[in-house]
């Protein structure tokens, strides 16, 4: 089979295209300069040039493939953001949607794939929910709700299958809101809100990857969320990520300080619970997450950063 991956350098896109090269899949992946082109021939797969704008591009990058994914986004990587920080994410998320499914029609692949998130969407109480809940009122989560949508629209109307996988916080090594929080933790800055204890469902990286390999395998239209089995309070997670690192019991800012230091959208987040489950993918596909919960993952990110010296403890 040959897959198609946009977003072929980022922590899901690296892995996915080992993964399925692993597996004895052809695997493209789309890339914007020479280091990009490195890290996919790194990984096992074939780095093309493509404009994730620009349907002619893709389309001739993607030329034969059977399935197209797009792992592409541009998340900020800081803490403190405003709705312009989120432009380029948003512009992925509906315009580079809006190309690839066009492409994948173009070179008449049968099924698309993308990544979403669990938060774009739940319930106004807190209380858990599934793939059916509502879209949560924030604008910098619009796009993500716009993107499965017009991915359904363009697989109805074309005849391939179309699937959003939204992932839970995800975590890994290599992601940079974890090494953000690791090294906050090691140099005792706050790093949770007081008087807010939210709950998350989190996934390691790895067990997204392997989410869209059965996805890629099996492919069929819906919406699953790719979570990993226990949601845990970020106070647990956080102190499990202290503990594994050797770094203090983590602190807390009041929420004032949250609101001047973090900005609106980071310290809503941090007050917000997101919870729910992995039953609907795990009975359509079948999946088990290889780190069941966040205790077994962060065991493996601990022993990674330990692996590579990071993060270094003096300030
Ligand atoms: N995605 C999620 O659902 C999610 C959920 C929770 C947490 N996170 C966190 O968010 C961070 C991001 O992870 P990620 O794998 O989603 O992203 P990432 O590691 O930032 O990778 C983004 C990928 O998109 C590509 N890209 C960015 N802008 C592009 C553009 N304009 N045109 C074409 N390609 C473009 C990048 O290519 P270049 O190499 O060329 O820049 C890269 O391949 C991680 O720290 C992760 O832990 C993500």
């Amino acid at each position: 089979m040959k897959v198609f991956v946009a977003g072929a350098t980022g922590v899901l896109g690296h892995r996915l295209v080992r993964r399925l090269a692993d597996r004895g899949h052809r695997v493209v992946g789309s890339v914007r300069d020479e280091v990009g082109e490195v890290a996919v021939r790194a990984a096992g797969g074939e780095p093309r040039r493509a404009n994730l704008f620009d349907v002619d591009s893709l389309a001739r990058a993607a030329e034969g493939a059977d399935i197209v994914i797009r792992a592409a986004t541009k998340i900020p990587t800081k803490l403190r953001t405003s709705r312009r920080h989120w432009a380029e994410n948003d512009r992925i998320r509906i315009e580079g949607t809006r190309s690839l499914t066009e492409a994948t029609a173009r070179v008449g692949a049968k099924a698309y794939i993308q990544e979403g998130i669990v938060w774009a969407v739940r319930n106004p109480d807190g209380s858990p929910f599934d793939e059916g809940a509502p879209p949560a009122p924030d604008p910098i989560l619009a796009s993500a709700v716009e993107s499965e949508r017009i991915a359904r629209v363009a697989g109805s109307r074309y005849g391939f299958a179309a699937g959003t996988l939204r992932c839970g916080g995800f975590y890994a090594a290599d992601g940079w809101h974890t090494r953000v929080m690791g090294e906050a933790l090691l140099r005792r800055r706050p790093a949770m809100i007081r008087a807010a204890s939210p709950t998350w469902s989190f996934i390691h990286a790895d067990d997204v990857a392997g989410a869209f390999v059965a996805v890629a395998e099996a492919p069929r239209s819906g919406v699953w969320h790719v979570v990993d089995d226990r949601p845990v309070a970020l106070a647990e997670f956080l102190g499990g990520l202290a503990n594994r690192l050797g770094a203090p019991v983590p602190r807390q800012m009041p929420p004032w300080l949250a609101r001047l230091a973090l900005g609106r959208y980071t310290s809503e987040l941090l007050r917000t619970s997101f919870v729910t489950s992995n039953a609907r993918f795990r009975r359509d596909f079948g999946w088990r997450p290889q780190y069941p919960t966040f205790e077994q993952g962060l065991d493996d990110v601990v022993a990674t950063w330990k692996a590579e010296g990071f993060p270094r403890r003096k300030v």
